[in-house]
């Protein structure tokens, strides 16, 4: 059964307790004019800026949206980020299908091979990040889902960031399990799944940088649900 979590977690107590506690206020998020709406419009609003502080980012460059997963998050920002065909993205053969799949529908991907440990080295993500065309983005794995490796998040950004390369990191494992300092690692886009780490299903997180987005504020995905 505990191993089962890493695929999917049971709501935790407190969690539970917390969402008991807040149905009977439940509205209508941003659309209702009542006092109910403006209290969960509220909550809503501070959800965001909690979960911003959670992974190390400033709400003030930083943003929290609420997909339903990892793999929901990922598809929005592979969507928002207005790639063409020939832009490339550079990720690597570790990545779990939902960092891969959004990446090819929307542009064309570099990807870097393992070695027979089933890791690879960061001179292999500066190689791909150095070759021709310039990619867009480095999408990559915070942990693995298969072996638990943690790549060096940090010399990897670094690498990706001088290149001005944008840096997009799959946490649905590494969430649940580190504590994560975007600022300090240089991430522009988190995603995770709050399923995988004791949250309601239907709970996820993206956190983005503001720039990225229009006007530097959130589209509001399930508002209302
Ligand atoms: C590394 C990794 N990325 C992405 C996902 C997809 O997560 P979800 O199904 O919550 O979208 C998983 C799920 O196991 C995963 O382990």
């Amino acid at each position: 059964m505990d191993l089962d979590a890493a695929a999917t977690t049971s709501a935790s107590e407190a969690v539970v307790r917390a969402v008991q506690d807040f149905l009977p206020w439940y509205s209508s998020v941003h659309r209702g004019a009542g006092a109910k709406s403006q209290f969960s419009s509220a909550r809503y609003e501070e959800a965001r800026e909690t979960l911003v502080r959670f992974v190390g980012a400033d709400p003030a460059t930083h943003v929290a949206l609420f997909p339903r997963n990892t793999t929901e998050g990922l598809n929005l920002i592979a969507f928002r980020l207005g790639l063409t065909r020939d832009d490339v993205v550079v990720t690597t053969a570790i990545e779990h299908h939902a960092n891969l799949l959004p990446w090819r529908r929307n542009a064309r991907v570099r990807v870097v091979d393992v070695d027979r440990s089933g890791t690879f080295d960061v001179a292999a993500v500066v190689a791909a990040l150095d070759e021709r065309p310039t990619p867009r983005v480095l999408a990559v794995s915070g942990a693995s889902n298969v072996t638990g490796w943690l790549p060096d998040l940090a010399a990897l950004a670094a690498a990706a960031r001088e290149r001005g390369v944008l840096v997009v990191v799959d946490g649905a494992q590494l969430v649940p399990h580190r504590q994560v300092d975007m600022a300090a690692l240089g991430i522009d886009v988190l995603a995770w799944s709050g399923h995988k780490m004791f949250a309601p299903f239907g709970a996820g997180g993206l956190v983005v940088a503001r720039r990225l987005l229009a006007h530097g504020e959130p589209f509001l995905v399930g508002a209302g649900r």
